[in-house]
């Protein structure tokens, strides 16, 4: 039985299996709205989500599975004191499958030792969010048609963005594909990316700290918000929040085709004004987050 914890858990081949399954459910989503009978998806989610709980449960829903699961970690036995090993031994016999998001890095990984049924990571901490990136690869693909041959800029919270850390692990795999890393020094990429995963897949990157010079070159420019719960304290935040802000002016600069994706929740970092431009797909990117996460399930009970 196989567990989706990290974003290299899934090859080239696997990860376009996933893609093709999604756009096949985009066309013909009735296809599919029995698919999950009488299976169940449990959320385990510790942490703060709107997107990616409700698409979660959107997506069993529109396969004909149920959902069970809490929302909160004080709503659940987190509380009380009981491991994660204990909880998801018991889920294990509750659920056929399970998405699990935990403010500590590797908390789905220890889930999975200790399951007997698959654990998806919903995110962990600063680490890794896997489901985020099939939600991006399919709107890459969707939107642009292709994986390959792009120059992508990662902008903002580089350094505690798991969605930035994910995606990053997801697209070395493919042809072509540069990054600009676009954020305040403090808030850099890790080193542990730029060496094990950049470097060792020979991708050229460079690191800027300001987007209006590079936003002519970019073929996505990929947002993120600054991650206030991950700071030791709340002064760096204030002073790197509105490190940058993409607005109409800065949109001016861009390429025509060039999409601006964001995983969401958006605080300030996109200005409003830019929702209208027709470049904007972070909306629509929410939108495919459940198509990718009915094929992932579909994938992982094994139900094709
Ligand atoms: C992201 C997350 O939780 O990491 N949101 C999401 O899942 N769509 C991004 C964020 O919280 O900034």
């Amino acid at each position: 039985m196989k567990h989706l914890i990290s974003p290299t858990d899934l090859t080239v081949s696997e990860l376009s299996g996933i893609l093709d399954l999604a756009e096949k459910i985009i066309n013909d989503p009735k296809e599919y709205s029995e698919a999950c009978h009488g299976k169940k998806l449990a959320t385990l989610f510790y942490e703060p989500s709107t997107r990616t709980r409700l698409s979660f449960e959107a997506a069993m829903l529109n396969l004909g599975g149920s959902i069970l699961g809490f929302s909160t970690a004080d709503s659940s036995s987190a509380a009380k004191g009981e491991s994660v090993a204990d909880t998801i031994r018991v889920i294990s016999s509750y659920a056929d499958i399970c998405a699990m998001r935990h403010p500590k890095e590797g908390a789905p990984l220890v889930a999975s030792y200790h399951s007997s049924i698959p654990v998806i990571n919903a995110g962990d901490g600063g680490h890794n969010h896997p489901t985020q990136t099939l939600t991006d690869l399919l709107t890459i693909k969707n939107l642009k048609g292709r994986l390959n041959n792009l120059t992508i800029g990662l902008c903002g919270d580089l350094k505690f963005g798991r969605t930035v850390h994910s995606l990053i692990n997801s697209l070395v795999l493919y042809e072509g594909i540069k990054f600009v890393l676009i954020s305040p020094v403090e808030l850099r990429i890790p080193t542990y990316i730029k060496e094990q995963v950049l470097e060792a897949h020979n991708i050229p990157y460079e690191e800027v700290d300001i987007l209006e010079d590079k936003m002519p070159e970019l073929d996505i420019l990929y947002m993120t918000r600054v991650q206030k719960e991950r700071f030791f304290n709340e002064e760096d935040y204030i002073r790197l929040k509105d490190s940058f802000i993409l607005n109409s002016k800065k949109m001016s600069k861009a390429k025509d085709d060039m999409l601006v994706l964001h995983p969401l929740p958006r605080v300030n970092e996109i200005s409003t004004e830019v929702d209208s431009d027709p470049r904007a797909a972070y909306f629509k990117q929410a939108e495919y987050g459940v198509y990718a996460r009915m094929a992932l399930i579909m994938k992982m009970l094994e139900v094709e």
